[in-house]
């Protein structure tokens, strides 16, 4: 099948690309940039959501969008909602069959300015043109490790009771595959990791995975988000699919030393 991965160079892409050249796909890599590292056999075309630029040809032929772009920051409303809705445009124009987005479980529980702009995305594509699946999940690892990189390098580590599920991101990926492979089908079953930990403990495995001496700093409740998330918003309710490896998992194949 001919499929296009928008933001197929990312922490989420980047997986999506290979799992689908592995099945046997024709894909097609969309982003602003080049992958440094590009899968054999895929394409990358050049496009920008904000403005719609090379959109038309990159979608010419294509089946299936897997909706793997992403921004994070004070502009991520207008690369995200307008930018899906320039997507579909764009779909819609090429007759492509097949949207599949991919969202955060628990997105419209936490009232963090990200997450609303997740909901106002999620419904551009289920209130859209273009026949859709939706998958939530949790957490990347990356990201947790990400935010915690953040506070090591002040030499600090969050002692919060704000609960996470992270998840490994190529079961995500492998999920997404498993959609396209579908065909349209709504909203599917949420994904996350097997475990669900407070930020201090998250904080703490990799503190001893990498031998760092840190500071905790208290991270009081304050604010009904904070407070949702520590209640366990972004994670999975009994509905869900908890899948792969925890985060102590993910910590000792990224940090592992080559044994010489
Ligand atoms: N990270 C998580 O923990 C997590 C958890 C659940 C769901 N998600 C969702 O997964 C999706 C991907 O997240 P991620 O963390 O993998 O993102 P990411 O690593 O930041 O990757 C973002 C991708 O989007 C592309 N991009 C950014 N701006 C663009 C634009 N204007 N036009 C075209 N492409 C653009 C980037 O390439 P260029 O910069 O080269 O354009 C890159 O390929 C998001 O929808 C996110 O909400 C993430």
């Amino acid at each position: 099948m001919q499929v296009a991965v928008v933001g197929g160079t990312g922490t989420l892409g980047a997986p999506v690309v290979r799992e689908l050249a592995a099945r046997g796909h024709t894909v097609r890599v969309l982003s602003r940039s080049a992958p440094a590292d590009p899968v054999p056999g895929t394409e990358h075309h050049a496009v920008d959501l904000v403005t719609g630029a090379g959109l038309d040809a990159a979608l010419e032929g294509v089946y299936a969008v897997v909706d793997a772009g992403n921004h994070r920051g004070p502009r991520s409303a207008r690369t995200m909602v307008e930018g899906v809705r320039a997507l579909l445009a764009a779909e819609q124009r090429a007759k492509v069959g097949h949207h599949v987005e991919i969202s955060i479980v628990g997105c419209e529980r936490v009232p963090f300015a990200y997450y609303r702009t997740k909901v106002a995305q999620e419904r551009a594509v289920t209130q859209g043109p273009i026949p859709w699946t939706l998958l939530r999940a949790t957490q990347f690892h990356e990201l947790i490790d990400e935010l915690l990189g953040g506070g090591a390098k002040f030499r600090i580590a969050p002692h919060s009771a704000m609960r996470f599920q992270p998840v490994d991101v190529a079961a995500v990926a492998g999920r997404l595959a498993d959609a396209v492979e579908a065909g349209p089908s709504g909203r599917v079953r949420d994904v996350g990791g097997p475990a669900v930990q407070t930020l201090a403990e998250l904080a703490e495995l990799r503190r001893r995975t990498l031998g760092q001496a840190l500071l905790p700093f208290p991270v009081p409740p304050i604010g009904r988000a904070i407070r949702r998330v520590r209640d366990a918003a972004l994670c999975l309710d009994s509905a869900g699919e908890a899948v792969s490896f925890d985060y102590a998992e993910w910590l000792r194949r990224r940090y592992a030393k080559p044994v010489s």
